[in-house]
């Protein structure tokens, strides 16, 4: 990986202020794709655009379900967006069971596990702040061994609206009674770094895949290409 040396000469002087490193977990440590990819003898070519769909429908139901204050928790909302995605993309009624299943235990996209080991040698706090459940986000963790690595499974239930509300950036500076400015937030979600960013938050975003960031009045001054990149700087 090849980092620009401006780049590199702001993103030290940023991570010296840093004292919690939060990620958020769908789409930024696991790949939410991964369910429906594991299925894709069954599922055929159409995939991925499957996938997306489901992905997509899942957060117009967050955000719908907040403005309509009708909170119904994340499990939920991933199974009613499953069954609608299942419908438009004609999948065999079959595959349900085992696209929950799956989705239970997502994998970590693959330097995930490294490179939080590293970050926890280095003593940073480390926490997930998520719309998912306590029980699903615990389950996340455990099955992909990563369970002794955070300090904290920051869910969205505590406070029973999504992301972006406020209410949910405010739940680790209450815990750990530091300013914005002091946590690193990193999220591959490009409204959710913009959501982070507008509270306070130093957001980094996740570009996994060269993507176009969103006009919602917070321009990351940080973005990697992927997790590896955080470790060239601390
Ligand atoms: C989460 C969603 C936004 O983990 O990916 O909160």
């Amino acid at each position: 990986i090849v980092l620009n040396y401006s780049l590199i000469i702001i993103l030290i002087q940023f991570m010296k202020n840093i004292k919690a490193i939060i990620f958020d977990a769908y789409g930024t440590l696991f790949d939410v794709n991964s369910a429906a990819e594991k299925c894709k003898s069954k599922i055929g070519d159409k995939w991925e655009g499957f996938a997306n769909y489901w992905r997509t429908t899942q957060l117009e139901y967050t955000w719908l379900r907040s403005l309509m204050k009708r909170h119904k928790d994340f499990w939920q909302v991933t199974e009613d967006s499953l069954d609608k995605s299942m419908k438009v993309y004609s999948i065999d009624p079959s595959m349900r069971i085992e696209l929950l299943k799956l989705y239970k235990v997502l994998s970590p996209f693959k330097e995930v596990p490294y490179v939080l080991k590293i970050l926890k040698e280095k003593k940073f706090k480390l926490a997930i702040l998520s719309n998912g459940t306590p029980a699903l986000l615990n389950e996340l963790v455990k099955s992909n061994d990563l369970e002794n690595l955070f300090d904290d499974l920051f869910s969205i239930e505590k406070v029973g609206v999504y992301k972006p509300d406020s209410k949910v950036y405010d739940m680790p500076i209450k815990k750990y009674q530091i300013k914005g400015e002091e946590i690193a937030f990193l999220s591959a979600n490009t409204w959710d770094v913009s959501g982070g960013g507008n509270y306070g938050y130093n957001s980094i975003w996740v570009n996994r895949n060269r993507a176009v960031f969103d006009n919602l009045d917070y321009k990351p001054k940080n973005e990697v290409s992927d997790l590896t990149q955080l470790l060239d700087i601390i």
